[in-house]
């Protein structure tokens, strides 16, 4: 009888772990049909951020970038790239249109988490004493020209409302950053009284999201890039628009007749976007609810976090990793994206690594082939949901340019975006899926004139390029 019992007790297990499974499949299903509404719903709210201030969830943020790199940036030029889990700081000496990158120097830190979520005095302090340290390492090999002020490109990557090329207040913050104290503060304020304290002189002459900065970076190698996107602990993208399709702004329309917005589109939501009960209880419990929805079904910092919940629900549920919920499966964002990508990578016919890792994280040994094999397909589930909700959104955007269709006859037309972070770098099965999906939303004849590139670093890089084409000795040196 017990054995009967036991049986019984393995087999509704199994039935209602399928069945949250199934659910899961379900609601979180994006049929090419949700997708074209997802991008159609994407080029609407373009056109309303870009119609008012305030007009759309997407901020369509102008940039004050209306001339991109061409080639001829020369000079010595320091970037500084704040957004992440890290930080990075960059040194490069540019040559000029012979010269190109002549020397480039990078280093990165991790940010110490308290800071996060402290004060904003004790967060620039930390960046400026780090920065300060890089530039007192600048040695012999790198040639500032005489008598000038050392300059900076920062990438700031969170949501700013720009004044100009080099100054802007933060409109919120993201990700898993909340200092109160810098919100409505100019950053670039911030960051000059910083390195002041810190006896550091520098100026710092463009203020760039890292989505700007990788579009610099990348047109800066291929003058086709006219979009670019970041997949990385947030999601972004920015793209190229002509000036005159921006209603809500009152500025003198650049010699270019373009200007790079800023979208922020982490905060885009719609009716059409596939949430589901773990989504919902992710947001509330976040730092910021009801913000940066997108963000939170695509992004690094959030898809370990789904994938968790859906596996506390199974223990919880079906008693799925045994008769009692293993306690380590409450704790939230204690599974981590990249160790969500490591099992979902298992190839190992056995699921080692997912074993391993169901052990290493949550304390839950001996897991079964099985069991191993569902938590593989939750992870593949929120993977490519979020893959083709970016893919999505990419379209949204080369619809709003119109090149989401053939050229017409004679024209040859060639697109290219520009990719960074670290989803998108590590996390193979997302950007295969994030590419196909582009494919299959196109069609054959399109895809073929759509380039998707991997921008490595290109924020930085793309930073500095901006600073350097935004430098105060310009002018001088021109007339
Ligand atoms: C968040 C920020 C945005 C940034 C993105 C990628 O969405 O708000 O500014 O570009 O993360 O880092």
């Amino acid at each position: 009888a017990l054995v009967v019992r036991q049986r019984m007790r393995t087999t509704s297990k199994w039935a209602r772990a399928e069945a949250i499974l199934r659910e899961l499949e379900d609601k979180c299903s994006t049929p090419i049909g949700k997708l074209r509404q997802v991008a159609d719903a994407m080029t609407v709210e373009m056109h309303a951020g870009l119609a008012s201030e305030g007009g759309s969830k997407l901020k369509m943020l102008i940039s004050y970038v209306d001339n991109l790199p061409t080639g001829n940036e020369k000079g010595l030029f320091y970037a500084l790239d704040l957004g992440g889990t890290n930080f990075r700081v960059l040194r490069v000496q540019l040559g000029g249109k012979e010269g190109r990158v002549v020397k480039q120097e990078a280093e990165e830190v991790s940010i110490p988490p308290h800071l996060m979520v402290g004060s904003s005095h004790e967060l620039f302090d930390f960046i400026a004493a780090e920065l300060a340290k890089f530039v007192a390492s600048e040695g012999e090999n790198y040639h500032l020209s005489f008598g000038r002020q050392r300059e900076l490109g920062f990438t700031f990557s969170f949501p700013v409302r720009q004044t100009s090329i080099a100054s802007g207040t933060l409109i919120k913050w993201t990700k898993g950053f909340s200092i109160e104290d810098t919100v409505g503060e100019d950053v670039v304020g911030e960051l000059t009284k910083a390195m002041e304290r810190q006896g550091l002189d520098m100026r710092v002459t463009a203020l760039v999201n890292d989505t700007i900065g990788t579009l610099a970076g990348g047109r800066y190698y291929d003058s086709d890039v006219v979009i670019a996107v970041i997949l990385g602990t947030g999601t972004n993208a920015a793209y190229v628009e002509r000036a005159q399709s921006i209603p809500k702004w009152h500025g003198l329309l650049p010699k270019s007749g373009e200007m790079v917005i800023n979208m922020e589109w982490g905060n885009f939501r719609s009716s059409h976007l596939p949430l589901t009960e773990y989504d919902q209880a992710l947001d509330v419990e976040s730092l910021n609810p009801g913000e940066q929805i997108f963000e939170k079904l695509i992004s690094g910092m959030y898809l370990g976090d789904i994938v968790r919940r859906v596996l506390w629900k199974m223990a919880e549920e079906a008693a799925f990793f045994g008769d009692t919920v293993p306690p380590k499966l409450e704790v939230p964002f204690i599974l981590r994206t990249p160790v969500m990508s490591a099992m979902h990578h298992d190839t190992s016919t056995d699921l080692r690594v997912v074993g391993t890792k169901l052990k290493e994280i949550f304390g839950i040994s001996n897991t079964s082939l099985r069991t191993r094999k569902a938590v593989v397909e939750v992870c593949d589930i929120i993977a490519r949901r979020g893959a083709r909700l970016a893919a999505a959104g990419m379209v949204g955007i080369l619809k709003k340019q119109g090149r989401d269709a053939p050229a017409s006859a004679g024209e040859k037309q060639r697109t290219v975006i520009a990719m960074d972070g670290g989803l998108y770098e590590h996390y193979t099965i997302f950007s295969k899926c994030l590419e196909s999906t582009l494919s299959e939303m196109l069609g054959e004849e399109v895809s073929k004139t759509i380039v998707v590139t991997h921008a490595n670093d290109g924020s930085g890089i793309g930073a500095s390029l901006l600073a350097a084409s935004h430098s105060q000795y310009l002018e001088v040196e021109e007339s």
